[in-house]
């Protein structure tokens, strides 16, 4: 947690509970299948022969770990040291979901190694201004190396036949290329969002509502020349309303823009984090049906609504929303 190390405050982790099991049961009322990770012993350390971790991460946010696309769950690297355990959270629910649909196609990437090679040293120092850091990120000079295949699945947004990977912390450019080589059926594609001082995950940053619509964030547009396959295909990528917060509640890792990470249960149905009033009226004005989730108090543990979901059946077939890309 920003710099401190072991378990988190007794009374947070109560009320993170909490309102994921309020979360939770709503999406069941709705008629969503809601299965849930089984924790690990987060505060313990983490050895390998490669790195040494004082203390682990947690399972807040199965979006980071978990890639669906088909038939297929894919374990993702990851990129932090203190994730790399992560994936054993979801093996319960993995042999479960084997057992059950013969169809399924459990996944797991190279696990990557993580030694001081793959972090650019000194990147994280206080004593880089946020003016040079948005220098590097724009020039695409990011915290993690070439030296393996990283990415966190969250980086990824699926469109149908096509995979949109932000290049940025925690996913690099051998990531996207090992993506594009394991899913050879998809296109890939990588994008980047300047203006963004600490590029993890994407979805704070665009987020598509429906088939053509997408919300950009408006201090981390994509760039004039990565619009083209969006425009060209007639998708409409709009500015997201401002967050209802200045500052992210205590211990949160992410930015006030968790107010556009939001979780779309059907075209016409987006749930909402109750705070954020100004992102709940702009999709009103879009032409969906807001339904208010209260998640801000569980935000430190690892993102928003949907960081802390992840789709693994979902009804409908492969689209092509992009259909004039060669
Ligand atoms: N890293 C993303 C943000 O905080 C989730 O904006």
């Amino acid at each position: 947690m920003r710099g401190q190390w072991g378990r988190r405050p007794e009374e947070s982790i109560a009320r993170a509970n909490e309102l994921l099991d309020n979360f939770a049961s709503m999406l069941e009322k709705r008629g969503v299948s809601v299965d849930r990770p089984t924790p690990i012993d987060f505060s313990q350390s983490v050895t390998t022969p490669d790195f040494h971790t004082e203390s682990q991460f947690g399972c807040m946010p199965p979006r980071d770990v978990l890639l669906t696309v088909g038939s297929e769950i894919l374990e993702a690297t990851m990129s932090y040291r203190c994730r790399w355990f992560e994936y054993l959270c979801y093996r319960p629910l993995m042999q479960r979901y084997w057992q059950e649909d013969p169809n399924f196609r459990h996944e797991a990437a190279p696990k990557p190694r993580l030694t001081d090679a793959d972090y650019h040293d000194d990147y994280l120092s206080e004593k880089i201004g946020v003016q040079k850091r948005l220098e590097w990120t724009a020039n695409k000079h990011f915290v993690t190396t070439e030296e393996e295949p990283l990415f966190d699945a969250a980086d990824v947004l699926r469109f149908g036949r096509d995979l949109v990977v932000q290049h940025g912390f925690t996913t690099n450019l051998k990531g996207i290329e090992w993506i594009r080589r394991h899913f050879p059926e998809h296109r890939v594609h990588a994008v980047n969002f300047p203006g963004d001082p600490y590029p993890i995950h994407i979805d704070a940053t665009f987020t598509p509502l429906r088939p053509g619509l997408i919300l950009n964030n408006p201090q981390r547009r994509l760039p004039e020349d990565q619009r083209k396959m969006f425009h060209d295909n007639g998708w409409e990528i709009v500015d997201a309303a401002q967050p209802a917060h200045n500052s992210p509640p205590a211990l949160c890792y992410s930015s006030v823009w968790l107010s556009m990470n939001v979780l779309v249960l059907d075209p016409k149905t987006v749930c909402v984090e109750k705070s954020e009033v100004y992102q709940a009226e702009q999709m009103d004005k879009l032409g969906m049906e807001v339904v208010e989730v209260e998640l801000r108090d569980a935000y430190a543990f690892g993102g928003g609504l949907h960081c802390c979901t992840a789709d693994v059946y979902r009804e409908g077939s492969l689209e092509d929303y992009f259909p004039k890309l060669a």
